[in-house]
């Protein structure tokens, strides 16, 4: 394939929209992706006019059927190489799927779509059609992540004992959605959101933060779903406690109701020889508690290999990420822009009929969307029946 820039789709965008702005900028930070087309909005003549008046030229589209169809029948060179589904829960399954059989591939938005049973499709016919796809679990793109993620996996902590993995924010704390505003309405309606609100909206999030930066998979859990607004129909509050893969504890919660909180996602992982603490509000640095020594506070883009605690043989990719240097702050974009920059390569992998892993190591792979839907429908289970403890679905 050639070295000219990834053609991008956008499915959903227009008129008052939020995460295709991150995205965007994003996707164009790195000069080899670009957005060329987009069904940005339901009604048609909207759609249009919304692209027509998009800050560069992209082409625009009636709707998304209209866009995939378009370019279902060009040859693999000409296509769009994948479309970014930004559009509430209730329309991702469709464009996702419909793209995937046009040879498109798929970066989608999270929860990766309504519910387990089309989480289940998805993942099948992406392994059936070798299609690469993405979740947009944005805070996996951040470094120190990725250096969390290495630190805990490769036993510097010793055995994982507790991890606590939460999401709290405080914007739905009155009925915000009675006012019209966007982003709230369709957020509380099950039929727009799915059968959770505040868990599938953020707590998939802190579940992906527990699963990619420690490798563990929760076996079972004991879920309290609970509704402090009055009158709406989801969640706002979610509280579990899980039991993990290696026999370890955790909780991975969430709340909308916690009045001043912003986004303030964290994770704490106790281990038998220490604990590493990390939270997205200040995402440049994360902090390792060892016994009777200073805290040690690592910075990205300033970690010295074999320091002590660091081992001589980290690997070299990890420490090479291209990454602006150590104190000019990285942020939001950036972890958005890291996940695009990864899937970009496994897309030119696939183009170039070469193989690509697509294995929720660089992003969230569908079958870690599939685990998201998983996660809410074990909670919605064990909250039903007052928090009893419920086994996970095995793994897809
Ligand atoms: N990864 C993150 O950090 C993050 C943050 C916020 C939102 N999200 C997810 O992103 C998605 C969108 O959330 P948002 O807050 O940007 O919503 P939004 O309401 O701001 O934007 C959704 C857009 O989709 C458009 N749309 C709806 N139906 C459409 C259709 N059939 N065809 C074309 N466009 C259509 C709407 O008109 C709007 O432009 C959700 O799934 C949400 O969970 C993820």
């Amino acid at each position: 394939m050639s070295n000219k820039p990834l053609n991008v789709g956008l499915v959903g965008g227009g008129k008052g929209a939020f995460i295709v702005h991150p995205h965007q900028k994003a996707i164009l930070m790195d000069g080899t992706r670009r957005i060329v087309a987009g069904a940005l909005f339901p009604d048609p003549k909207i759609a249009l006019a919304e692209a027509a008046n998009w800050a560069y030229p992209i082409k625009g589209y009636t709707s998304y059927d209209e866009m995939i169809a378009a370019n279902a029948t060009l040859p693999a060179d000409q296509k769009l190489d994948y479309i970014l589904i930004v559009t509430p829960n209730f329309v991702h399954f469709d464009p996702a799927m419909k793209a995937m059989k046009a040879g498109i591939a798929v970066f989608c938005e999270k929860p990766l779509c309504l519910n387990l049973k089309e989480a289940a499709a998805l993942v099948k016919t992406s392994r059936k059609l070798g299609v690469p796809f993405a979740v947009a679990h944005t805070y996996l793109g951040h470094w120190t992540t990725r250096l969390s993620r290495y630190i805990a996996q490769s036993g510097l902590l010793g055995d994982i004992r507790w991890v606590d993995s939460y999401y709290i924010q405080g914007w739905l704390a009155s009925k915000l959605e009675a006012t019209g505003q966007q982003q709230a309405a369709w957020r509380v309606d099950p039929k727009r959101a799915g059968g959770s609100g505040c868990g599938g909206d953020i707590g998939t999030h802190a579940l992906m933060q527990l699963r990619y930066v420690t490798g563990l998979e929760i076996t079972e859990l004991s879920a309290q779903m609970e509704t402090f607004v009055e009158g709406r129909q989801l969640d706002d509050h979610l509280t579990t406690y899980c039991k993990l893969s290696n026999g370890g504890k955790a909780m991975v919660r969430a709340s909308q109701i916690c009045i001043g909180h912003k986004n303030d996602l964290g994770i704490t992982i106790a281990g038998s020889k220490g604990t590493l603490v990390w939270r997205q509000e200040d995402p440049e640095c994360l902090t390792i508690l060892l016994p009777n020594q200073p805290d040690r506070v690592y910075w990205r883009g300033a970690v010295s290999a074999g320091d002590g605690f660091l081992p001589k043989n980290m690997p070299a990719g990890l420490l090479a990420e291209p990454t602006i240097p150590a104190g000019h702050p990285e942020g939001f974009h950036d972890a958005f822009a890291r996940l695009h920059r990864c899937f970009e390569g496994d897309v030119r992998k696939w183009k170039a009929g070469k193989k690509f892993t697509s294995d929720g190591s660089q992003y969230a792979s569908v079958e870690d969307g599939w685990a998201g839907l998983a996660f809410i429908e074990t909670c919605l289970k064990s909250s039903k029946k007052k928090g009893a403890w419920t086994a996970m679905p095995k793994k897809i």
